[in-house]
């Protein structure tokens, strides 16, 4: 879902907030973005990223909320599976409008909000226990009311389910028939910005 979107950034200076290990960052740099800027609050994170990536892509380790970055520093932002972390959205959509000139676009993507009526659980496994992530609720239009407020207009909507390449991991965890049963049905979504003329 995010690769062809991706590749819009091409040229820009881009700013991916929440950037992990910069799994977006490594496509970002193949596409040909002018200059790229990652930011997480994960030290880890941060020096995963930096194995991999080349030297010219700058490591920020900040809250994306209160980031140190210049305002109008960048065109495009990105912040991929980010949000549900975030405890309220107000102080993100202020800071992605400070650090953005006009007409800067911001791709979104999360876990789709109606996941929580499939009563799933976001956890992973460590030795024998699993451990359940804490994250915080939205709804699809308290994200537009967000970046509304701050100065943005929706231009980009799409949801997506799991696609074929998932069924390998169904498969693994020794449940592939429960793929068949959920494949139709929206799990992440991703959710394009702009920000107005100045
Ligand atoms: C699920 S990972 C997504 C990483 C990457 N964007 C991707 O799509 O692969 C979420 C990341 O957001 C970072 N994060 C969560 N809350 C944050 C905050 N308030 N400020 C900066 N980074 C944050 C975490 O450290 C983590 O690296």
């Amino acid at each position: 879902m995010l690769s062809p979107l991706l590749s819009l950034a091409a040229g820009c200076d881009v700013v991916d907030l929440g950037c992990g290990t910069g799994r977006s960052i490594a496509e970002l740099v193949r596409i040909g973005a002018r200059s790229i800027v990652g930011v997480d609050f994960s030290k880890e994170m941060l020096e995963r990223a930096s194995r991999r990536l080349p030297t010219r892509v700058r490591l920020v380790e900040s809250d994306c909320r209160k980031t140190p970055l210049p305002a109008q520093c960048c065109d495009w932002v990105l912040a991929s599976f980010l949000l549900s972390y975030l405890d309220g959205l107000t102080a993100f959509a202020q800071e992605v409008v400070r650090i953005s000139r006009p007409r800067t676009f911001v791709l979104i993507t999360d876990v789709h909000p109606a996941t929580r009526s499939y009563g799933w659980r976001r956890t992973f496994r460590s030795a024998e226990s699993v451990i359940e992530i804490q994250t915080h609720p939205y709804e699809i239009s308290d994200l537009d009311c967000a970046m509304h407020r701050a100065g943005f207009d929706p231009v980009y909507f799409k949801e997506a389910g799991f696609g074929t390449e998932e069924l390998e991991i169904f498969s693994q965890a020794g449940r592939p028939d429960l793929y068949w049963t959920v494949k139709d049905l929206p799990v992440f979504f991703a959710a394009g910005y702009q920000k107005e003329r100045a």
